[in-house]
């Protein structure tokens, strides 16, 4: 059992505005790869810029088209883990309480909502969603993997998974939803991701400028372990519901 920091429980019951922010690390223990851990097999000898670029995607749809359906396929058989639930379970304790709480994530799995979490900031999109690349049709793919590749839209046109390749622009409103959270709130939460992708890692400089406490949930040093006022290395599916319940049962 940890024994976590008093001030720390103290403002996860008490703070009135919460972001966490989460990468792949929150849904390691549900078993879903990370981009290079799926890089196996028959994809072993390509990288990720063969991969996640439009350039790729122009040169060879069928390739990384399939490369993305097959992960699609694999996310559908994970479930959330004990991270995701005590991240959903933060989220209504807020609104009963009427505080603000912003999960944004750099994961395209969907398992925070899975798990309950809702108005998710994706700042890298979603496997689930595929658009067209010609009439910009977009429609959720909850299926078993696609017949044709690339998939093709009722227009004609090649439909891409709806994530953020290398070398494109994250989604406008969304990153601007989370800048305007991590730069107005008490506690930014930094929850299994290396913080080295920007923009996403430019959020938890964001919160740090204006004065945001911070706490940090990773197995590893990140390049802002040395700047978060917690730095906690465990696993998030271990750590985070231990702590939201010694929060909860913490009276002052
Ligand atoms: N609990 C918490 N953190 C964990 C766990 C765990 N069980 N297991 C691993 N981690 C940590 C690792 O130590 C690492 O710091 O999760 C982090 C995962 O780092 P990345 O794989 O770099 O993932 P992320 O930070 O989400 O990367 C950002 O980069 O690959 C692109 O677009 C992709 O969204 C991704 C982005």
């Amino acid at each position: 059992m940890t024994t976590f920091d008093r001030q720390l429980l103290e403002l996860l019951r008490d703070a009135d505005s919460i972001v966490a922010l989460t990468g792949a690390g929150v849904s390691a223990e549900s078993g879903v790869p990370t981009f290079r851990d799926a890089l196996t097999g028959l994809w072993a000898k390509y990288s990720p810029e063969d991969l996640a670029t439009p350039e790729a995607f122009a040169r060879d749809p069928e390739m990384v088209s399939r490369w993305y359906d097959q992960r699609r396929c694999g996310v559908a058989g994970c479930k959330p883990n004990g991270g995701h639930a005590a991240l959903a379970e933060l989220q209504r304790r807020a609104a009963a309480e009427g505080k603000q709480f912003t999960l944004v994530t750099q994961n395209v799995d969907r398992l925070h909502q899975a798990a309950g979490s809702t108005d998710v900031i994706e700042l890298h999109g979603t496997l689930w969603v595929w658009r067209c690349v010609d009439c910009g049709d977009e429609a959720e793919e909850r299926g078993p993997a696609f017949s044709v590749y690339p998939s093709r839209c009722s227009c004609g046109g090649k439909r891409r998974p709806g994530v953020v390749w290398f070398g494109e622009e994250l989604p406008g409103q969304a990153l601007l939803q989370a800048q305007r959270a991590a730069g107005s709130c008490r506690l930014f939460l930094s929850v299994g991701t290396s913080s080295v992708v920007y923009p996403a890692a430019g959020l938890i400089d964001l919160a740090l400028r204006n004065s945001a406490r911070v706490l940090e949930i990773n197995p590893q040093e990140t390049p802002f372990s040395s700047r978060a006022h917690w730095s906690i290395r465990g696993m998030s599916g271990l750590v985070l519901p231990e702590l939201l319940n010694a929060s909860f049962e913490c009276t002052s």
